[in-house]
């Protein structure tokens, strides 16, 4: 399967599916990686592995709507099966987010529906949680709301601060990302009509498939 991967930051993410891809994991190619911000790491690494890159620079546009198209048309150029977003820290339209409906996935650091959106670490901590971690799921027109195919739980030490909780989740999120990612070019899963998750044939429940 074809994957385009949509980054603003290290790509980290990014790597750990390159990676997944080289060892035969991942049965897929990246055909580009977008990034809306220059000079993002995670282009280096595109260019490491010899992957096309596109930057498209959101303040270039004067409305959402207009950065989201010329972004559709980039991407749609290299007919992609799957949209990965991998650290893409802009906010989608609906339009955007209904045409690839059921072929884009996201990663959230929080054990989804807890805590969408941003601080999710210390969020965790502060709430006393015993456990925290990572999700990735189908992208829809709610932000971070979108029906979880692969939670990754990580316990929350008595030691822990935002920072150590991060790299732990983090460390998580590279095996999950890629694993959802080699389950769906499998087509192992799937967003159903009803927007459930499928894995192997049977759905999901609304956590998803807890590792
Ligand atoms: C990750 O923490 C991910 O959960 C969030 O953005 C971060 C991306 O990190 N959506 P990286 O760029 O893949 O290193």
């Amino acid at each position: 399967k074809s994957i385009v991967v949509l980054i603003s930051g290290s790509g980290s993410n990014l790597q750990a599916i390159i990676d997944a891809i080289a060892s035969g994991q991942i049965n897929g190619r990246i055909a580009a990686v977008l990034s809306n911000k220059e000079g993002a790491f995670g282009l280096e690494r595109a260019e490491k592995a010899g992957i096309p890159q596109i930057v498209i620079n959101h303040q270039a546009f004067d409305s959402r709507e207009s950065f989201d198209a010329a972004m559709m048309e980039a991407i749609d150029s290299h007919q992609p099966d799957l949209i990965v977003l991998a650290g893409f820290m802009r906010i989608l339209t609906p339009a955007f987010v209904r045409h690839y409906q059921g072929r884009m996935l996201n990663i959230h650091p929080s054990l989804l529906p807890k805590y969408k959106g941003l601080n999710t670490h210390l969020r965790a901590i502060e709430a006393g949680d015993s456990q925290h971690g990572c999700t990735v799921h189908f992208v829809t027109e709610e932000l971070d709301g979108g029906p979880p195919a692969l939670q990754a739980p990580v316990d929350i030490l008595p030691t822990d601060n935002a920072d150590s909780l991060q790299q732990r989740v983090h460390s998580a999120e590279h095996k999950i990302y890629p694993l959802a990612v080699e389950l769906f070019c499998a087509d192992r899963l799937k967003l159903l009509a009803s927007g459930a998750v499928q894995l192997d044939g049977s759905t999901l429940t609304p956590e998803g498939f807890q590792l």
